[in-house]
């Protein structure tokens, strides 16, 4: 027979435990192709842990997801946590007190001096509080090789973007769609943005980014910037129209192109198919020109809840918070998802060939970019976005008349 004590205790427990209850918390985020998915499980997997459930709210494409998001959340319907790019993607909500102020929890955990760089703690701060978690490094400035796709043809895999335009009419020639595009417009300006940083270094993407120099954007320098997309153009295929990223990522991974402009999340998917860094494929930073990085990413956000449970979900939140933050989190979740960690005293040994360059590059200060999502608003961001799309996609559109659009966004630019 059980003791009147041994009662008590279990009561008291049982108590606890009703108290402190699971609390379901929607997580949204743009995490649908293969190794983004299997990235998204390790982080869902490890909140189920704490004892509360994650529901996953999926939504394809960053383009369409970042609006649903920012309007569910100015719309009074918020979700319990999301996944945005690291930088001014939420500024407008936060500084509108829409998110959970996670302060108490990051002076408790010292976020301050565990993420580096610590300029990603700095698109979380907002009057001294912070209201975001920083989960990964990505950066845009990589081309993948399918290595075979070359060697099996008689030719070099290539060093350089350059090396790599030489070699497209040998590659049409086989059949192979020399560089792999999908048609979303943030791929197209994310070319754009890695072509200015691989042909103009660092000295042009400060100029441009983060001192909006109009001499910069009207200079003969940006003009090779058009010339080279503009050129880009005979290295895709038609069907580029509306593709997404992982479908131009997997005709690399199939060798029906020989190679993809894309950020280092491109990396999930060469894993999901079993292929090797530097054995199946591989990887120019900075095109094998000028081999910098940016520090992008996704950060979550948790916006206050509503409702009766609100208590719950909030202290759902921080446990995601906490969770998301952890050594052991840090590791399983950047190496499925090709993203380097955001704390630096964790073991990255087993990353990959290309992670362990991109680690190199991000050693020296000085390789290091802010992402367009870091120094332009939303809105700004949209207007180069339209530029790029529309220059790439209309080869009747003059050089000039487009650098003369851009500088002039440039001169409104925030
Ligand atoms: C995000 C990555 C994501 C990529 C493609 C980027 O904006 O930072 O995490 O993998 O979009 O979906």
């Amino acid at each position: 027979m059980k003791s009147l004590k041994h009662c008590i205790a279990a009561a008291l427990l049982a108590g606890t435990s009703s108290m402190a209850q699971a609390a379901d918390l929607e997580v949204t985020h743009w995490w649908t192709s293969g190794g983004e998915a299997a990235a998204v499980k390790v982080l869902a997997d490890n909140f189920n842990k704490t004892g509360h459930n994650w529901k996953d709210s999926a939504i394809a494409g960053g383009g369409n997801a970042r609006p649903v998001i920012i309007s569910r959340i100015s719309g009074g319907d918020p979700m319990g946590a999301t996944q945005l790019n690291s930088g001014r993607d939420a500024e407008e909500l936060v500084q509108a007190g829409f998110m959970t102020d996670l302060t108490e929890l990051a002076e408790k955990e010292g976020w301050k001096d565990i993420v580096r760089p610590s300029k990603l703690l700095d698109s979380c701060t907002y009057e001294g509080k912070i209201f975001c978690v920083p989960v990964n490094i990505h950066s845009f400035q990589w081309m993948w090789l399918n290595r075979s796709v070359f060697t099996d043809n008689g030719m070099e895999v290539p060093k350089s973007w350059d090396e790599m335009t030489a070699m497209q009419d040998k590659l049409k020639e086989k059949n192979i769609i020399p560089l792999a595009l999908g048609g979303e417009p943030w791929q197209i300006s994310g070319l754009a943005g890695v072509l200015t940083v691989a042909l103009g270094g660092v000295e042009l993407h400060t100029k441009i980014n983060v001192e909006k120099s109009v001499e910069a954007a009207e200079s003969e320098i940006m003009t090779r910037v058009f010339e080279a997309l503009g050129n880009a153009r005979s290295m895709v295929d038609p069907g580029n129209v509306g593709r997404a990223w992982n479908t131009a990522t997997n005709m690399v991974i199939t060798g029906k192109a020989a190679s993809q402009i894309m950020g280092d999340w491109a990396q999930g998917e060469f894993a999901v198919a079993g292929q090797v860094a530097g054995k199946d494929y591989d990887c120019l930073p900075g095109l094998g020109i000028n081999p910098v990085l940016d520090t992008g990413g996704d950060s979550f956000f948790f916006p206050k809840p509503k409702g009766d449970n609100a208590e719950e979900i909030v202290k759902a939140q921080l446990a995601m918070a906490s969770m998301l933050m952890s050594k052991q989190v840090q590791v399983d979740f950047n190496l499925k998802k090709g993203s380097l960690p955001i704390r630096g005293d964790i073991d990255m040994s087993a990353a990959n060939d290309c992670m362990q360059k991109g680690i190199k590059i991000l050693e020296k200060p000085e390789n290091i970019l802010p992402s367009s999502e870091q120094v332009w608003s939303p809105d700004t961001q949209g207007q180069f976005e339209d530029l790029w799309v529309e220059f790439f996609s209309s080869p009747e559109m003059k050089v000039a008349d487009a650098q003369a659009r851009f500088v002039n966004i440039i001169k409104t630019a925030d």
